[in-house]
Parts: C-alpha cells; structure tokens; sequence
C-alpha cells in the first residue's frame, strides 16, 4: 500500500497565481494513493477552472456553502467529517486571514470551523504580503490553534520578487501530508489486532459468517502502525488491501482465529479484539455437500472459544481491548462485558443505528475503562480509528507504569 492509502483529502483552493499548481498537488496526492475532494474558493475560479480539478480528483467540485443541490449531494457537514485532513494549497493571506479571524463565510472557512481533522495550509503570497506583520500575527495565531504551516519557500515569485511566499512543490506537500498522520505514540511495540468476521464451515461449499467489512479493525491496523507500532493483523476473509507495514494473518474460522492470536499474543503488548467472530459453529463438518432431500434440516451448533477472553486471562496477557456492538442499554453490557473478559478497555458502539458501524464507513462510539468513559462523535473510521490508537497508547502507557512500579 503507498503512504497516503485509505486517506481522504479535502484540498481547499483559495485564489492566486499558485492555484494552477493545484492539478499538479492533486496527481501526487492520488499517485500516494489518497481519496481527493476539492473545495474552490469563489478567487480560486478565477485562476483555474472546477472542471479542470474535477478531472484530475475524479470527483465533483465544491464551490459554495448555499447550493441546495450539492449539499443534496454531500453536504458540508458531511463532507467536513469526510475528510481525514483539510489542506489548503494555495492558501492565500486573505484566507488566512479569515480562518484566524474564525470566520465562517464561505464553504472552505465553513468546513475548517467544522471538521476534526487536521488542518494544513500551503501560504503561497507575495514576499512582502508574507512578511508584513497583520500575516505574520495570524500564521502565530493559527499555528497556536495546532493549524499545521507548509512553507512557504523562498525563491523568485510570480510577480519578479524574490523572497518567502512561494507555495511548496506538489511532491514535497504530499510527502508533508503522509507524515501528519504518523506519530510515536507506539513506538517499538508489538500489536496484534483481530478483524473482520469468521466463517464456520458447515460442508465444502455452505458457511455461517455474519456482514463484518473488518474496515474498523483495518483502520486501527493502519493507525497503529502510524504511530510506530509492529502491527500483526489477525484477519478473517474480508475485501481489504492490507495495509503497509502490517503483516497479515489470514484465518477463516474462530477456532483458526484462536491459534493464530495464541501464536503471537507472548509476544504483543497490546491486543485488540475487533473481529466479529461467530458465536457458533456447527457441531460436525460433514464431509460431503449435504442433499436438498427433506423439508428441513436440523444443525447443531456448538459454542466457538471466546478469543479476547482467552487473551485477556492468558499468564503474560497484553493490555487487552475489546470491542461491543449493542442495540440497547449499551453502557451496562459494555461494562459488563469488560469485567467478564477481564479487559483493559471496551469501544462500544450502538448497531441499532445501521447507518454507522457494521460495514459502514462511519462509526460513532464510546469508549469504557474501569474507572472513566469517552464518547467520540461520529466520524470516518480511518479517523476514528486515530483517535482510538492515540486514547488507547494513553491507557497502556499509564498501564505500563503501573506494572513497573508495582
Ligand atoms: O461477547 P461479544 O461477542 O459481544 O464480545 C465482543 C468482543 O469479544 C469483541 O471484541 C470480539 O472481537 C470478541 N470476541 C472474541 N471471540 C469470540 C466472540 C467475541 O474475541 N468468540
């Protein structure tokens, strides 16, 4: 997988004469692999055409917060949580100058005020509109709200100065968005992750196996191995790339799923159970395909082991995280579950709501250990699974202390 796999990038356009390095941005961005959208400023038109980006993105163009159609389409709160990062290339000293003011005025201003995600901006201006001290007073601003500042270079501009103020190179802005979605956070440790659903075999050609995507497990594979961790991704069958730098272990059943979490469990510090493993199996493979003889047809299933479980309770058990998908009462059986499996935390989502979590690409959960709880609002898995990892390395390193000291 490349460096910018599974990442959605919103590029915000604003206008100057570095727009047209726009196109360019949008190649590399999607030559990395990423997902791009772009939101035109009404000055960024004026310099290169919607269609022409809407070409290269392969998606449409946003251009305006008040368009009843495209807010049909993706509105812009959707498209705000849609974003793994906003970055803004070229962003002028006018738009700068609104985002510190926190304005909302337009769709691009809009969507930084709305997003979670990580903000960049490309400055691309005049050398002395760069240096003046109304610009260098919101670039100190912006950079206190963890707004992330790429360039500018320095060289000959379009006007004949030279000076700062010229927007980075295309390949060089990719490279710096790959690296805002890395940290240390789990540096040097070993992680194991169960994802995906398990598929019990019945006879050669029938299964039972439940609607699992194992998106949210892959997207916690990635984010781990983000924030330095030696990802082992324990994966039932599932229509996903594996992501880079993880090794992948395929399995088909829950009883595969166990040995393969045996095997590599002494060795991880942390282990986490997203898969949606089958509660049963049927009691006996029969060898041959069975016959539409009769008008029914009894299996007897059997209970599968219960692979967190066993992890958790293992001699040298790792920080353990379960998960659990309720459709009510969700804090009581997610607690509950928590203390039966002797976990160290438990993500909880609700799946009365099909419009998030199983097989969705957005999830929205709450998060329990023994002595506290978050909620995290509903945003893409990709995201979502950052915060998680970043929350998770938290409590194992709190974790960790603990045992030393102990
Ligand atoms: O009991 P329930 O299936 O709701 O628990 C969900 C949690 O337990 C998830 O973390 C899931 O991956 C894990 N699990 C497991 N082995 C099973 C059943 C569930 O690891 N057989």
């Amino acid at each position: 997988m490349k460096q910018l796999s599974n990442r959605q990038i919103l590029l915000g356009v604003t206008g100057g004469i570095a727009a047209y390095k726009s196109a360019e941005l949008i190649r590399r961005l999607k030559d990395a692999g990423a997902d791009v959208r772009v939101v035109m400023t009404p000055a960024a038109q004026e310099f290169i055409t919607p269609l022409t980006l809407q070409a290269l993105s392969g998606n449409p163009v946003h251009t305006t917060l008040l368009d009843p159609e495209a807010e049909a389409g993706m509105g812009h709160i959707e498209l705000a949580r849609w974003a793994d990062l906003i970055l803004v290339a070229p962003a002028s000293a006018n738009f700068m100058a609104r985002l510190a003011g926190g304005r909302g005025d337009d769709l691009l201003t809009t969507l930084c005020l709305a997003t979670d995600a990580p903000i960049a901006l490309a400055p691309a201006m005049n050398q002395a509109m760069w240096r003046d001290p109304a610009t260098q007073s919101n670039v100190a601003l912006l950079k206190q709200r963890h707004i992330h500042l790429f360039g500018p270079a320095a060289g000959e501009q379009a006007c004949g100065d030279v000076g700062p103020g010229r927007m980075m190179e295309a390949e060089a802005l990719a490279s710096l968005a790959a690296s805002l979605f890395k940290t240390r956070d789990l540096d040097g440790l070993s992680v194991v992750i169960t994802a995906g659903p398990t598929r019990e075999a019945i006879d050669p050609v029938r299964y039972i196996s439940n609607h699992s995507s194992g998106k949210m497990g892959y997207a916690l594979a990635q984010a781990a191995a983000d924030a330095g961790a030696q990802v082992t991704l324990i994966s039932g069958p599932t229509n996903l790339a594996c992501p880079e730098r993880v090794k992948r272990m395929d399995v088909i059943s829950a009883q595969d799923m166990l040995a393969a979490a045996t095997d590599t469990v002494v060795a991880a510090d942390i282990f986490i159970a997203c898969a949606a493993v089958a509660d049963y199996r049927p009691a006996e493979f029969i060898t041959q395909k069975i016959k539409k003889s009769t008008d029914t047809l009894q299996l007897e299933l059997q209970r599968n082991p219960d692979i967190v479980s066993t992890v958790a309770n293992h001699a040298n058990r790792p920080f353990t995280v379960g998960f659990a998908a309720e459709t009510q009462d969700l804090e009581h059986y997610a607690k509950d579950k928590m203390r039966r499996k002797n976990l160290n935390m438990i993500i909880a989502n609700d799946v009365s709501d099909t419009s998030i979590g199983f097989n969705a690409d957005q999830n929205r959960v709450v998060v329990f250990w023994p002595e506290g709880r978050t909620e995290l609002a509903e945003m893409a898995k990709s995201q979502l699974a950052r915060q998680l990892i970043a929350m998770l390395a938290k409590h194992y390193h709190q974790y960790a202390a603990a045992a030393l000291d102990s």
